[in-house]
């Protein structure tokens, strides 16, 4: 073996433990959560005003469709079985509305029903805070999220009131489909939880 070729494996193992040695360089990863800041409300409407539009209409579409469904439920199957169709129909029409309106969209509560409604991470500060007012939040890349309350009106009562009020049918289908229910005990206008929406970038 000449000089050369030694110097060559010298360089060539070198090398090799440098690249290795990057590969264990811990390179720190953006997390994504905590990158959304909130911003004022006034702000969002000017800066992200298409955006916003996206997110309250998207909104409102979820809200009257789960209302028409419930209640058309409710007359053909009376509110215990409406429990059931709501279990299946909520989630289905989150999806389907987030693909209309091309938003990230669902409900979320402090008190929940269905386990599978947990609040997205940016959301954390509303859910713990109970705010009662529309938050918004941006990230850097242009995307936004919007939290909006949902009060207890009377309709609701039946399904969400004081536990002593509800029918015992009712009460039967609800232990059926969500054995760890937080989701009784609300009143007349009382805070029940958030829309909240996320829209990507323009
Ligand atoms: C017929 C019974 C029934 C009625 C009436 C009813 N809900 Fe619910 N609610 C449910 C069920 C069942 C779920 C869980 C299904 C789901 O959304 O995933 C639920 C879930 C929710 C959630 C999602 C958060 C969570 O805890 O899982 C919100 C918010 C909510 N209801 C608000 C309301 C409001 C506001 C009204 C009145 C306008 C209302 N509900 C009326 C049965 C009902």
């Amino acid at each position: 073996m000449n000089k050369i070729s030694v110097l060559l494996i010298l360089v060539g193992a070198i090398g090799i433990s440098v690249y290795l040695g990057l590969s264990f360089v811990n390179i720190p990863i953006a997390d994504n959560s905590s990158s959304w800041k909130p911003v004022p409300i006034g702000y969002a409407q000017g800066e992200y005003g298409l955006q916003m539009q996206k997110a309250t209409s998207a909104r409102d579409a979820l809200g009257s469709r789960l209302m028409s469904q419930l209640t058309g439920a409710i007359e053909s199957d009376g509110p215990q079985g409406a429990v059931g169709i709501c279990s299946t129909i909520a989630p289905q029409l989150a999806t389907q509305i987030g693909n209309e309106f091309d938003v990230s969209i669902g409900r979320t509560s402090h008190k929940l029903r269905n386990q599978s409604n947990v609040a997205p991470d940016w959301m954390q500060d509303v859910v713990d805070g109970l705010v009662e007012e529309p938050s918004v939040f941006a990230k850097a890349d242009g995307s936004i999220a919007a939290a909006y309350p949902i009060r207890i009106a009377a309709a609701c009562l039946l399904c969400h009131g004081d536990p002593d009020t509800i029918l015992q049918d009712v009460q039967d289908q609800l232990i059926m489909h969500y054995p760890e229910d937080q989701a009784t005990g609300f009143g007349l206008g009382d805070l029940r939880g958030w829309f909240w929406i996320e829209v990507a970038g323009e």
